[in-house]
C-alpha cells in the first residue's frame, strides 16, 4: 500500500510561519494550493492523512472526497497567547483510510491527546505519539510505502523508522553454543 502524510503550512500561515524556510511557503496562503495537494493525495496514494488547523476545516473539508474521516489531535499543552481568550487546543487531521482494521486489532480511537513539542525549535514539528496514532489509524504495516510530504524537522520520518522497528518481529541469532541475542534491525 502507498500511504502519505501531508503537513503543509496551514491555510493563511505559509508566509507568516515558513516564509523564511521555504521560497514558496506563501502559496499555502491560498486555498488553491490545498486543493492541488488533496488532488495529488487522492491520485497518488491509496491512503493518506492531512493536518490542518481548525479555522480552515470548513474550507478544506469541502475539497476532500466524501469518504474521508476527521480525527482530532488534542493538545493538553498548547501555546497560549494573551490576546486569545478561547484557545485553539486541538487540530483536525483528515484521514482517507484504505485498509480495514480487523476485530483482532485494538480499536483505534479517532483522537490522540499529546502536548505540542518544540523540537529543534521547528514550528509544527509533530510528536512521536501523534505519529504512531497516525500510522495505526491508517493501519500501516512495516512493508508499506510511506511518504512524508512535508518533512520539516524530520520528526515524522524518524517516528516511522521507530514504529517500523517496534512492529518488526524480534529476530534472534545464536551466539556461542546456547546463547541467543537480538539481531540488530536492518537499516532502511
Ligand atoms: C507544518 S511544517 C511540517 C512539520 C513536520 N511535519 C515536522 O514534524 O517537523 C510545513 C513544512 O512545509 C515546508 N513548506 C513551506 N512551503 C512549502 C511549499 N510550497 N512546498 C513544500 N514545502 C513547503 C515548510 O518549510 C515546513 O518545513
Amino acid at each position: 500500500m502507498r500511504a502519505a502524510y501531508a503537513d503543509p503550512p496551514y491555510l493563511g500561515c505559509g508566509a507568516k510561519h515558513y516564509g523564511d524556510r521555504h521560497d514558496e511557503a506563501a502559496a499555502y496562503d491560498s486555498p488553491d494550493a490545498h486543493r492541488l495537494l488533496i488532488e495529488r493525495l487522492c491520485d497518488e496514494y491509496d491512503s493518506w492523512a492531512l493536518s490542518l488547523h481548525e479555522p480552515s476545516l470548513r474550507t478544506i473539508l469541502t475539497m476532500c472526497p466524501d469518504d474521508v474521516r476527521v480525527g482530532a489531535w488534542i493538545k493538553p499543552f498548547a501555546s497560549f497567547k494573551a490576546n486569545v481568550t478561547r484557545a485553539w487546543a486541538w487540530e483536525p487531521v483528515i484521514f482517507r483510510f484504505a485498509r480495514p482494521r480487523t476485530r483482532e486489532q485494538d480499536t483505534w480511537r479517532d483522537f490522540v491527546s499529546e502536548p505540542i513539542t518544540m523540537r529543534r525549535g521547528f514550528p509544527g514539528a509533530k510528536p512521536d505519539k501523534f505519529c504512531f496514532w497516525l500510522f495505526e489509524g491508517l493501519n500501516l504495516t512495516p512493508e508499506d510505502e510511506f511518504h512524508d510530504l512535508f518533512p520539516g524537522s524530520g520528526a515524522v520520518g524518524e517516528a516511522w523508522q521507530k514504529w517500523k522497528n517496534r512492529m518488526a518481529p524480534v529476530q534472534l541469532e545464536l551466539v556461542g553454543s546456547n546463547r541467543w541475542r537480538n539481531r540488530p534491525a536492518e537499516k532502511g
